[in-house]
């Protein structure tokens, strides 16, 4: 088998696969009008097979469903099942709102999904609607509990680091993992094409939660191949973990272990990378796979070493709804 590498020395254990653009909810950061609907030809099951069958031959073993919102894709578990059933991707996970989760996360455990990220912004409810334009933190809340019973082992929670909305609440947050295993993951906020205002008013740097995680006894994770870009910290009295995702921190692109395909099956290396290079047209048939593989390495030559946001650069991303985070 080739080498699945970069010009740096990356490996790619770890794929996030937009299954569709379109989201429920209107996140202050992300789609604060919505979403605006444009052409909705989203990548169909089989194409999305032989995209699996070709990463997994070159050394891919996890796959990230996101959207927009994964869950208003009426056959997201149809797609869920035909990847286990159909591919070698040992871990598929999916990043959620939670807003179909208090009704759907049994029938999503049972698709073969085995990895859950829910995005809880606040754990106030006026904030959270503030902040996400739903009135749901309570039925997210019980939709998480739901999962857990469904079977979810380990769910994760993402937390967008909001200054002056939600930076006081890691009080409540810590009282929350006290007793329970999940891992919140404070996330902080990107600045992309459509959000540079709301940027300049709410960035605010994680150093402060790691620094209060720090006095207050908390000490770092170990950091596994496949894992995701979070730092994770733990303390021998709390269940849960808190974790820190900081884009603009020095290094965070060196151990980048990922790449991601939109849901309309361009490639794209980076989140904050330029290029988009259309997939599709390798997707149509299984006997295409080894110009599929080929192609993908040809195009991971292409990899920058880091992402520029430092100078303000956001490459195509208008906002992350296309692209999942
Ligand atoms: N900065 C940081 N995180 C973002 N997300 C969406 N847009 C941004 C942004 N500009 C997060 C969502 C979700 C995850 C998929 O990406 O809140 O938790
Ligand atoms: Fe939707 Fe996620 Fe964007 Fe919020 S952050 S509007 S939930 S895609």
């Amino acid at each position: 088998m080739k080498l699945f590498e970069d010009k740096f020395g990356r490996k790619f254990p770890y794929l996030r696969l937009s299954v569709t653009d379109v989201c429920n909810f209107r996140c202050e950061y992300c789609l604060p009008n919505g979403y605006q609907k444009s052409s909705s030809c989203f990548l169909s099951t089989s194409e999305i097979i032989n995209l699996l069958n070709a990463f997994s031959e070159l050394g891919t073993e996890k796959v990230r469903l996101t959207g927009g919102e994964p869950t208003v894709r009426k056959d997201l578990t149809i797609i869920s099942k035909a990847i286990s059933t159909n591919t070698n991707i040992k871990t598929i996970a999916l990043t959620s709102n939670g807003y179909n989760l208090y009704q759907k996360a049994e029938e999503f455990f049972d698709s073969g999904i085995n990895a859950l990220n829910v995005s809880v912004d606040s754990l106030n409810p006026e904030k959270f609607k503030k902040i996400t334009g739903q009135d749901k933190l309570e039925h997210i809340l019980k939709g998480i509990e739901q999962a857990r019973k469904a079977g979810f082992k380990k769910v994760k929670i993402n937390t967008v680091l909001l200054k002056d909305i939600n930076d006081n609440e890691l009080p409540e947050i810590l009282n929350w993992i006290k007793n329970e295993d999940l891992s919140i993951r404070f996330i902080e906020l990107m600045r992309t094409g459509d959000n540079v205002e709301y940027f300049k008013k709410h960035h605010l740097s994680s150093e402060i939660i790691k620094s209060e995680l720090e006095s207050l006894g908390f000490i770092p994770s170990l950091r596994k191949q496949d894992a995701g870009p979070a730092q994770e910290f733990e303390h021998a009295e709390y269940k849960g973990k808190i974790g820190i995702i900081a884009p603009y921190s020095k290094d965070f692109c060196k151990t980048c272990n990922r790449l991601r395909v939109t849901s309309k099956g361009d490639l794209r290396l980076c989140l904050f990378g330029g290029e988009g290079y259309s997939l599709r047209p390798l997707l149509q048939n299984e006997n295409q796979i080894e110009e599929l593989k080929n192609k993908i390495l040809e195009l991971l030559h292409f990899k920058h070493e880091t992402h520029y946001l430092q100078q303000g650069y956001t490459g195509l991303t208008q906002n992350l709804a296309s692209l999942g985070g």
